[in-house]
């Protein structure tokens, strides 16, 4: 049996038809950059992510890049965040000018641990930015008093958590509603995917969402005149059509997620050798990865992937031992729980269209190699 790590082919029949006219109706207007689907997209992605402001760019990176840029970092500036995500969190830190300052993950979740965030804070940090890793929140209610007590941001990494949420002082909180400011990504592979790159940042400050909406078409908000020198980092109208035509179905997706994690959680039980992903009591969890810790990992997954399991290895080498980071300083040891974690995970398939004999195929076969 085949079953691949993400079935986007599975999805498309579900969308294919709400989306088809609109596209259409976009080629015969021949207005491709911003305009109307875009605005509309930011207003329902504020919505569901309880933020007052919404603003399209041009990837999850761009997402990250265009808010730090906003915070005018100067050299030797620090951003903590966390050693144990995708590279573009710390890259956007780094080409907005500033310096990663990286602390470990909790065990469990895999998310910054805020003892450390404290620890780590200096005269210099600017920001502190946490990862909501694989689809489940951080900390936030943590994070955010050091924050606050001191006046700096919280810039939400979100790329992977779009609708997740997280009960905090008995109250549900969006990903996205706490930050000072906000990035989600619309890569394809994202629980709201789009046919391309594309991201959105979100703000409740109106300063922040200028600033952004600014630094996104060259640093003007009036054409031809330049108050400062941005990007070009736009959505497409395109891609904002076809987001537009998935976002009814996203709640009902990262449930079918949740659903899938469940029954996961339910077969592997008994297996010593291997550990379900930890929700955090806190948080509702929109599963964008499933990803296991398991005894020798490297071959379970050479083993799923010779038995034609898609599976794959969320990362498999912490940022602060990236070469390109060499000239941070930082060895091997500094982070042991991000560093364990780079030589135990492994994301199996988990996406909403999965069937239960799939996932049973997915466990026996793991239960076959260990031999139990
Ligand atoms: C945690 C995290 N941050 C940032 C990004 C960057 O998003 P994009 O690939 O849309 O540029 C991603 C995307 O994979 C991500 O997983």
């Amino acid at each position: 049996m085949n079953v691949p790590l993400l079935d986007l082919k599975a999805q498309h029949g579900a969308i294919r038809d709400a989306v088809v006219p609109r596209l259409m109706e976009l080629a015969e207007s021949q207005q491709f950059i911003l305009g109307k689907p875009v605005q509309e997209l930011e207003t329902r992605i504020a919505e569901l992510s309880r933020a007052r402001f919404g603003v399209g760019v041009a990837s999850g990176t761009d997402a990250l890049l265009v808010p730090l840029k906003a915070l005018d970092l100067k050299p030797g500036d620090e951003v903590i965040t966390t050693p144990f995500t995708f590279f573009a969190t710390a890259g956007a830190i780094h080409n907005a000018g500033g310096t990663p300052v990286f602390v470990d993950v909790e065990p469990r979740t895999w998310n910054i641990d805020p003892a450390a965030v404290e620890a780590a804070i200096t005269p210099r940090t600017r920001a502190i930015m946490p990862v909501h890793l694989f689809g489940q929140m951080a900390a936030m209610e943590r994070l955010l008093p050091l924050a606050e007590r001191r006046g700096i941001p919280l810039v939400e990494d979100a790329a992977q958590a779009i609708g997740a949420r997280r009960k905090v002082g008995g109250q549900w909180r969006m990903a996205g509603e706490l930050g000072a400011v906000t990035g989600f990504s619309f890569f394809p592979s994202k629980n709201l995917g789009g046919w391309g790159d594309g991201g959105m940042v979100v703000a409740n400050d109106q300063a922040m969402a200028d600033r952004v909406r600014s630094l996104r078409t060259h640093g003007g908000a009036r054409q031809y005149y330049h108050d400062e020198v941005g990007i070009n980092s736009r959505l497409d109208a395109l891609q904002a059509v076809v987001l537009l035509a998935k976002l009814p179905y996203l709640a009902s997706w990262s449930a079918a997620r949740r659903a899938n994690a469940g029954r996961y959680a339910r077969m592997l039980g008994g297996l010593s050798a291997v550990c379900p992903p930890v929700t955090d009591p806190a948080n509702e969890h929109i599963f964008h990865q499933y990803v296991i810790e398991c005894d020798r990992r490297d071959e379970l997954l050479a083993h799923l992937k010779a038995k034609d399991i898609g599976c794959a290895v969320y990362y498999p080498l912490a940022l602060h031992l990236q070469p390109c980071f060499r000239f941070l300083g930082y060895k091997p040891g500094a982070f042991p729980v991000a560093e364990a974690a780079t030589g135990r995970v492994l994301a199996l398939p988990v996406y909403p269209e999965l069937t239960e004999a799939q996932q049973q195929y997915v466990v026996d076969t793991i239960r076959g190699f260990y031999g139990k």
